[in-house]
């Protein structure tokens, strides 16, 4: 069934609704738990890997006793997806000043960002209740997720994107699935509000993370990460927050793996949001985690850049419950901590560099948040570095915030903006002796 996470109201799982019929609010799907033991349940999950079966080997069915929502399994949507890599990140850590660091990178996903892991469920919800066409807002990667896995399973997919601040890398992707995709002539919270009127006039299905399915799916991020870690969860847990859909299936998630025993601590979540994207960290450093005011989002993080997240109330939740933290970074810190991220053979998109921007500052700071040099900490990287190739050319030629002035200006104060690792590409003419020059210049710097 689906639950008000305010007033408990509970609706059938086939009502085509996305929030409380009583109060307003978000739901949550729940259901009994499984009857398997902690253990029996790993040792299933383990041995589906050696199947054959795409249902067993897919990185969200895998794990399919805590997704129940479905009735028979060719109702099932995959590609697959998940199973992507833990990759340890010594220059990243080093940077930070840590002892270790390791990335669980979602960007290994069919179309190059987390958002697989719930478009997957939440196309099969819409299967299920028989609908047309399946249509979300987005900033670029739901919609390249929801164009993939609509084509696939036969909707018809409907994008509403920014008209401007788009990277061209994930509307080419929408575009190429054959969703009808929608330039609004407005920003992300624009377009996801005139979407919620919308659908139900069509009877289209919303697969934006307020549509808990989509959730489920994503819980599997953190069922897999601490499957990875033999079980035993790190200390800290750090994750870019746009709409808030991601940090809110992780703490569902972590609280279901809890009451199962298959946790037994409480890995604190720390959610990473751009400097002029950031109304739950504002709320968190202003006390008052209880209440979110809307902004009106600035950041190159375009993927991030989000005013009026619709999930902050499980986002806050998952927070409280694990002892977590909210906060924000600049535009100068994200840049600087994807090149690095980048030094480590690990390409990622600028929103997720949020958390190795926000992970060096709680190691160098003396506040309550202090991380600790020795604490296990897991970041979580959203998207693959394809995603936005403008931004990173544009960093290593040190354009990146002469362009975006209107953004940065915003976020940094107005404070100059530098490319401290930048790494432009060298023009040289067509000889041997002008190329052995350039390349033994370098050789000789590395030694
Ligand atoms: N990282 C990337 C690369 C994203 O695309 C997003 C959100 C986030 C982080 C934030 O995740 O919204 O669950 O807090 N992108 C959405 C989109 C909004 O439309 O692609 P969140």
């Amino acid at each position: 069934m689906l639950r008000c996470i305010t007033c408990q109201a509970v609706h059938p799982l086939r009502d085509v609704i996305y929030r409380c019929g009583s109060c307003g609010d978000l739901l949550d799907v729940v259901f009994p738990r499984p009857s398997e033991t902690a253990a029996a349940l790993a040792a299933t999950f383990r041995a589906r890997r050696m199947s054959d079966n795409p249902i067993d080997r897919s990185g969200v069915w895998r794990f399919r006793e805590l997704l129940p929502f479905y009735d028979q399994e060719s109702q099932i949507v995959t590609y697959p997806e998940g199973n992507t890599p833990l990759l340890d990140a010594p220059k990243s850590a080093s940077y930070a000043g840590l002892r270790r660091l390791r990335f669980k990178h979602l960007g290994f996903n069919p179309t190059g960002s987390f958002k697989d892991y719930g478009m997957v469920t939440g196309v099969t919800q819409a299967r299920i209740l028989g609908m047309r066409a399946v249509a979300c807002a987005s900033t670029g990667n739901t919609s390249a997720s929801l164009g993939a896995y609509a084509a696939r399973a036969g909707l018809l997919p409907i994008v509403l994107v920014p008209e401007t601040g788009v990277s061209f890398a994930k509307l080419s992707q929408s575009l190429d699935y054959g969703a009808l995709t929608l330039m609004v002539r407005g920003d992300f919270d624009v377009a996801q509000a005139l979407l919620r009127k919308l659908a139900p006039r069509l009877g289209i299905y919303i697969l934006n993370s307020v549509n808990p399915f989509r959730l489920e799916g994503q819980k599997t991020v953190m069922i897999e990460l601490l499957e990875q870690l033999g079980w035993e969860a790190p200390d800290r847990i750090v994750v870019p927050g746009g709409n808030l859909g991601n940090s809110s299936s992780f703490g569902k998630a972590l609280r279901e793996l809890h009451d199962l025993g298959l946790l037994t601590k409480r890995p604190r979540i720390t959610i990473v949001q751009a400097r002029g994207a950031a109304p739950l960290s504002e709320a968190y450093e202003g006390g008052h985690s209880e209440t979110l005011v809307r902004v009106h989002a600035r950041t190159l993080a375009t993927a991030i850049k989000i005013g009026a997240p619709v999930s902050w109330k499980k986002a806050a939740r998952a927070v409280d419950w694990s002892d977590g933290w909210v906060m924000s970074v600049s535009e100068q810190e994200i840049a600087d901590a994807k090149a690095v991220i980048g030094l480590d053979g690990i390409g990622c998109e600028p929103a997720s560099a949020t958390t190795l921007a926000a992970i060096r500052r709680l190691a160098s700071e003396g506040t309550d948040e202090r991380i600790d040099p020795d604490e296990t900490i897991v970041a979580i990287l959203t998207g693959n570095v394809l995603k936005d190739p403008d931004y990173t050319i544009r960093y290593h030629q040190s354009s990146l915030f002469e362009e975006f002035r209107s953004e940065t200006i915003v976020t940094d104060h107005g404070r100059g903006l530098t490319s401290q690792f930048a790494n432009p590409p060298v023009v040289v003419d067509a000889t041997e002796e002008a190329l052995m020059a350039v390349i033994q210049k370098r050789l000789d710097i590395i030694g």
